[in-house]
């Protein structure tokens, strides 16, 4: 059993407070690669900002889980030898699916989890994650739970179709789970393809995808006054990273994302946690794709990776300064 507090990590009590009090919202960004954690914490040392590792039990498979929770360990200890002496660093599980794999991560060092339980009928939704919860606070480990049903796929989890939460509920599942924060489905989803072009409007030849459900949104802040709110499936699909990796011998078609001014303005709400991964893989395949295109001789890894690694840390700060507003948000 680790803390951890022993490795440095925080959960996202304090900083989900300041961000709602703020109106901004933190980062949730996902990582595989060692790549990808560098650039994460390069983005959120020179921005002086609050930062969300998160890693799906997919990263767990691909990379394997200790290895990932070194890596977090490495981030704080980067982090402060890149010049900053109190990061703000939490470990979070993506989309745990159980009870045995939230309580796996507690126990390897994790400072915050999702259960998502949010496919199951409501009284299960609810008697998992307050198990969940009971076990995670007993070593002041945050839980984030997820009423409502997002589209799309991402890593081992996918819906067809989308069901907004409803905003009636929402009041009871926080009450009787326990949750620290509430996953909600307002018209995001998960992946590169999160509408059809035949659901978005075409505006000066750009498809346009419909709105966010602002007013589901506005019910339950109202509701729950003050309660962090998470939004899943919040990469914007930048049609640059689109268009590089098409011109380079990619092939994806009608790759549509979430407006950024939408997550702008939901940023200033009670959402205070915005996942985002899909960008960080067009980021990253872009400029592979483009290096190697331009480089046909090269074949060390860190020629590429190298590149793709810049490219990954130019859109987390994107994100932060641009977006979510967590830049300079550290605590005092
Ligand atoms: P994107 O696929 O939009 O990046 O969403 C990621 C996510 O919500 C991770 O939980």
């Amino acid at each position: 059993m680790v803390n951890y507090k022993d490795l440095g990590l925080v959960n996202t009590r304090e900083m989900f407070k300041r961000a709602v009090a703020g109106g901004y919202a933190i980062p949730a960004f996902n990582f595989n690669t060692m790549e990808q954690m560098q650039a994460i914490v390069m983005a959120a040392v020179e921005t002086k900002s609050p930062v969300i590792m998160q890693v799906s039990k997919g990263a767990r498979n691909y990379a394997n889980a200790t290895i990932l929770r070194y890596m977090a360990e490495g981030a704080v200890a980067y982090a402060k030898e890149l010049g900053c002496a109190h990061p703000e660093i939490v470990l979070h599980l993506d989309h745990g699916d159980s009870f045995e794999l939230c309580k796996d991560c507690i126990d390897m060092g994790f400072s915050s989890v999702m259960i998502d339980g949010s496919h199951l009928p409501y009284e299960e939704n609810v008697a998992l994650a307050k198990k969940v919860v009971e076990y995670a606070h007993q070593f002041d480990v945050t839980v984030e739970a997820e009423l409502g049903v997002l589209a799309g796929v991402e890593d081992e989890v996918s819906a067809a179709e989308s069901h907004y939460t409803k905003p009636e509920e929402v009041i009871d599942f926080a009450t009787r789970t326990g949750c620290d924060s509430l996953a909600i489905s307002i018209g995001t989803s998960h992946g590169a393809h999160k509408f059809t072009p035949e659901q978005c409007t075409l505006v000066n030849g750009v498809l346009v995808p419909p709105p966010l459900a602002f007013d589901i949104l506005h019910e339950i802040e109202k509701k729950l006054p003050g309660f962090p709110i998470v939004l899943h499936g919040s990469s914007s699909v930048p049609m640059d990273e689109v268009n590089t990796i098409n011109q380079y011998g990619g092939k994806l078609e009608a790759a549509i994302g979430i407006p950024e001014e939408q997550l702008r303005e939901a940023s200033k709400s009670a959402v205070c946690k915005i996942n985002i991964d899909s960008d960080s893989r067009l980021a990253m395949t872009a400029a592979i794709r483009k290096h190697l295109a331009e480089h046909p001789g090269d074949f060390d890894p860190r020629q590429y990776l190298k590149p793709a690694r810049e490219n990954m840390k130019k859109m987390y700060i994107h994100k932060i300064v641009n977006v979510l507003g967590s830049d300079g948000k550290l605590a005092e």
